[in-house]
């Protein structure tokens, strides 16, 4: 067998394999989405539990320079079972708690009260109680008392192969307290 015909002989089965390697990918990537389509949505329930809204300031603790803001701190009861998103092409779940709101200068805000990453469908299934937002809520007006917002799970499911899918719960309308008397 000459040179040129065992390179080309090499050739075609590199060809083949690379072929099949990418099919595999594609299906792979095709089957994951349509698997989650197929499948009933995660079953979701958020509820605020608490809410308080106080006077306080963004970034370090001793950082004097920045202004004094209305910052709103949600404890939140949130039941989940997310194993649905689960499939042959999730890697792993980025799960958020979000609050939404407008104001006069935005209309869509998005504050991230509390997130996760879930590996493994054993622990899909998130049960929390009055558990405290890991961040507090505060906007760019300084305000934020008495504000209306809708809290949601939102959550971005990381195939092995393919693309990252977004998707949320229903909203659950909140309205935040008013700032706590006295000091202004
Ligand atoms: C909350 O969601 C509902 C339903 O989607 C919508 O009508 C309402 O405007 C939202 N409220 C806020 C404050 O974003």
């Amino acid at each position: 067998m000459s040179l040129s015909t065992w390179l080309n002989r090499a050739n075609a089965v590199v060809s083949f394999f690379s072929s099949v390697f990418f099919t595999v990918l594609f299906v792979v990537a095709a089957t994951g989405p349509a698997l989650l389509f197929a499948s009933a949505p995660p079953q979701v329930s958020v509820a605020m539990a608490k809410a308080s809204v106080r006077l306080g300031r963004l970034g370090y603790y001793y950082d004097r320079t920045q202004p004094q803001t209305e910052l709103a701190t949600i404890h939140f009861d949130l039941d989940a079972d997310l194993s649905p998103l689960f499939n042959w092409n999730t890697k792993q779940l980025f799960v958020q708690l979000v609050a939404e709101y407008s104001t006069e200068s935005y209309t869509t805000n998005q504050v991230t009260i509390w997130d996760d990453i879930i590996a493994s469908k054993e622990d899909s299934v998130i049960k929390l109680k009055k558990k405290k937002g890991e961040y507090a809520l505060s906007d760019i007006s300084n305000k934020i008392g008495g504000l209306q917002a809708n809290l949601s799970l939102q959550w971005d499911i990381m195939p092995h192969v393919g693309m990252l899918i977004h998707d949320k719960s229903a909203p659950h309308q909140i309205t935040l307290p008013k700032i706590d008397g006295k000091k202004k």
